[in-house]
């Protein structure tokens, strides 16, 4: 397989051995004008950022990067994004695998081989008023190593191929099919990533957990709604469309 480590037009690379986290950084370089399509990436993080507040552990071996984006679109819709990102995460790695089938996603956007998670993404907006003026794609994937004890089960991509990966060629996969998939959205709408991501989804038409903020919620994963929202068929009370939130799987004997 011939190499390639050039990033698509439009996009540029600024490589850092450590940062707090590239999203702060890259939200730094949004406030002080960068232009869409920065990437920032660095070897290690010491402040990496996870979802809902948690920490992204991010020792060197592992892949840590942030896409800047101006979107021209509503937030709401800019949110869609975060399928782009998994979609494109999940094509840059499946190359990689022994068995690709065995690439899946969770619901929003968690990428997993099997039952296990091999990447994050963090979005991060910014606006002035209704538009949004900055949103950082923040994308960790697990390549020599994961976190162990965590309240989900890990992996990384040395562990499922067998053999070393080149972070900085994974990268260039990823942003290729970012850049993809970025434009089959801008050009076609949501529903042809609605289908994507439906087709690889872990847990569809099974009962799951939905962690809300203060409560959660049991019920059987129908799908997406157009806008990318799950769908939740709550016993006794009919379908739920939820906008956030944190998917759990029945824990497997
Ligand atoms: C998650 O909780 O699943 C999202 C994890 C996102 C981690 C990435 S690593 C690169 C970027 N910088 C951060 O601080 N976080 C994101």
């Amino acid at each position: 397989m011939s190499l390639s480590f050039e990033m698509p037009p439009g996009y540029r690379l600024e490589k850092f051995d450590n940062l707090d986290s590239t999203n702060e950084e890259a939200k730094r370089r949004a406030q002080t004008g960068a232009a869409a399509g920065l990437i920032i990436s660095a070897q290690s993080q010491s402040a990496g950022k996870g979802r809902q507040g948690r920490t992204w552990i991010s020792p060197s071996g592992g892949l840590y990067f942030s896409i800047l984006l101006r979107p021209t679109c509503p937030a709401a819709k800019a949110a869609q994004l975060s399928f782009v990102s998994a979609l494109a995460v999940g094509e840059g790695i499946a190359t990689s695998l022994r068995v690709p089938e065995r690439l899946c996603f969770k619901w929003p956007n968690d990428v997993l081989i099997g039952t296990r998670k091999v990447a994050g993404i963090l979005l991060e907006s910014g606006s002035g008023s209704k538009i949004l003026e900055w949103l950082v794609v923040g994308i960790g994937i697990n390549i020599e190593s994961h976190p162990e004890n965590m309240n989900y089960p890990a992996t990384c991509l040395i562990h499922e191929t067998g053999t070393a990966c080149d972070p900085a060629q994974v990268l260039v996969n990823v942003v290729h099919a970012f850049d993809k998939w970025c434009r089959i959205w801008e050009g076609e709408g949501f529903e042809p990533l609605r289908v994507a991501w439906l087709d690889r989804a872990r847990g569809l038409k099974t009962e799951i957990e939905v962690r809300l903020f203060e409560h959660s919620i049991r019920g059987v994963f129908q799908g997406l709604a157009p806008d990318g929202a799950l769908r939740l068929e709550v016993p006794g009370e009919g379908e739920r469309i939820i906008p956030a939130g944190d998917v759990y799987f029945p824990v497997q004997s």
